[in-house]
């Protein structure tokens, strides 16, 4: 096939299996940043308010006075698009006596103005103070009222891959700074154009930072998802990004462990399957089915929507798991994002929300998807993940979502023990080194 123009550029950097890893150090990361409310405090204040967080899609704020509350932490968050169709972000709080002003819970809404339900204060979408209630009682308004001192609270705010991102803390690095290299690796999967498909959050109860972990190295396939080495390689490639990092793991495969298998077993029949190709007819050895996943989709690559022809063979079969610092993780391939979110809990640090956002690159023409986000508490936690999604998840995945939420209570208390005496890591558990190394930069006032 002919290479054209637009086959060359804008390329995902490739990974080399090959390069020696950096050298970290081998030092026991201790437990106490898992349970202690210091440890908490200090994270809030030098590391959650200094970076840039991932709020919400673009898409969700379509038309001026449109607005979605986020919540992080102890905070309420706002963003709205104002009439000039900038979208802006403020702290959801009331100038006057603090009251909330957006009060509908999260996600979307609209608002001619921000109206506080307390004693009538009132800003227009661009957070501009409007209207004082029996302003002439206020004895320090009599020469005019101090608009500019009276605005809603701002976080700077930025776009990228078709969301908004906010810092709380003014100055630092812009957006662009703080995530590079992450779009000149992602850009090519044209993430702009994507669309929320579902979105739920599940209660966790264990530190945010202990979910993070959880997805942060695939040594844990063996122990804990002994099936996926049915039709994954559970021995990723590890690269570090800056404060970021990224892994890959090959899908439509066997493990290494079983490469004596001559026929694809039941749980890669399955795989096969929602990928059409037919385990009957294959007739190839298990880890050639990702070859086939390639074969197939680079032979459309002209005649899709579908970026394929930005993407490497390796992009098109296997999934290449980004994680933001600090809490988003994506596991991308050419079509979805299964996204992950890991958001603190306001006042337990044995608690966290998990954010499962799954996103899909839909026909130019497709109807926007409709899905309700809602939140599950840790007592109502589901069996299956598959029964609380409003979208079909495939089982294969939902397992392994569900053996992943179900041990983490387990990891928790044992991070809480006083016989705990640190975590002990392995060159396959980097990503989760790097991981802490640049929080505790942040906590001790190195970054
Ligand atoms: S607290 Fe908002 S108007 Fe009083
Ligand atoms: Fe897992």
């Amino acid at each position: 096939m002919a290479t054209q123009a637009q086959d060359i550029v804008g390329r995902t950097p490739p990974i080399d299996a090959g390069r020696p890893l950096p050298d970290l150090g081998s030092e026991r990361i201790s437990g106490d940043r898992f349970h202690s409310r210091d440890w908490m405090d200090r994270e809030w204040t030098r590391m959650w308010r200094r970076v840039w967080n991932m709020a919400c899609r673009e898409s969700d704020l379509p038309e001026p006075g449109d607005i979605f509350v986020y919540e992080l932490g102890k905070e309420s968050f706002v963003f709205v698009r104002g009439h000039d169709r900038q979208i802006r972000g403020f702290y959801n709080v009331c100038q006057h006596r603090g009251n909330m002003l957006a009060l509908g819970g999260e996600g979307c809404g609209h608002v001619e103005s921000f109206h506080c339900t307390y004693h009538g204060w009132q800003w227009n979408i661009e957070g501009v103070l409007q209207h004082i209630p029996d302003v002439e009682t206020y004895p320090q308004f009599r020469d005019g009222v101090p608009a500019h001192t009276l605005g809603m609270e701002p976080v700077q705010v930025d776009l990228w891959g078709g969301w908004a991102w906010f810092r709380m803390d003014p100055g630092g690095p812009s957006l662009a700074e703080f995530l590079n290299p992450i779009p000149a690796h992602l850009d090519p999967y044209e993430m702009e154009k994507w669309d929320i498909v579902d979105y739920k959050t599940f209660e966790w109860p264990c530190n945010w930072k202990a979910a993070c972990d959880a997805f942060n190295e695939s040594y844990h396939f063996q122990a804990l998802h002994p099936q996926m080495m049915q039709w994954a390689n559970g021995i990723a490639v590890v690269e570090l990004l800056g404060i970021h990092s990224r892994m890959v793991n090959e899908y439509g495969t066997v493990d290494p462990r079983y490469h004596d298998q001559e026929r694809p077993g039941p749980e890669l029949r399955q795989y096969m399957g929602m990928r059409d190709i037919d385990p009957e007819s294959f007739g190839r050895p298990p880890q050639e089915v990702r070859l086939e996943v390639q074969r197939r989709k680079r032979a459309v690559q002209h005649d899709t929507y579908l970026p394929y022809r930005n993407l490497s063979d390796e992009q098109l079969s296997d999934v290449f798991h980004y994680t933001m610092f600090p809490n988003v993780s994506w596991n991308v391939t050419s079509e979805s994002i299964t996204g992950f979110r890991y958001r603190p809990h306001p006042t337990d640090p044995a608690a966290c929300y998990y954010d499962l956002i799954i996103m899909g690159h839909l026909p130019p023409d497709a109807p926007k998807p409709e899905y309700t986000h809602r939140t599950i508490p840790k007592d109502r936690l589901p069996h299956s993940y598959r029964d609380v999604l409003d979208m079909d998840l495939s089982p294969i995945i939902s397992r392994v979502l569900e053996q992943d939420g179900s041990n983490l209570g387990a990891v928790q208390r044992g991070l809480s023990s006083d016989g705990f005496r640190g975590m002990v890591l392995c060159d396959q558990e980097l990503r989760v080194r790097l991981f802490h190394q640049v929080l505790e930069d942040y906590v001790e006032g190195r970054r």
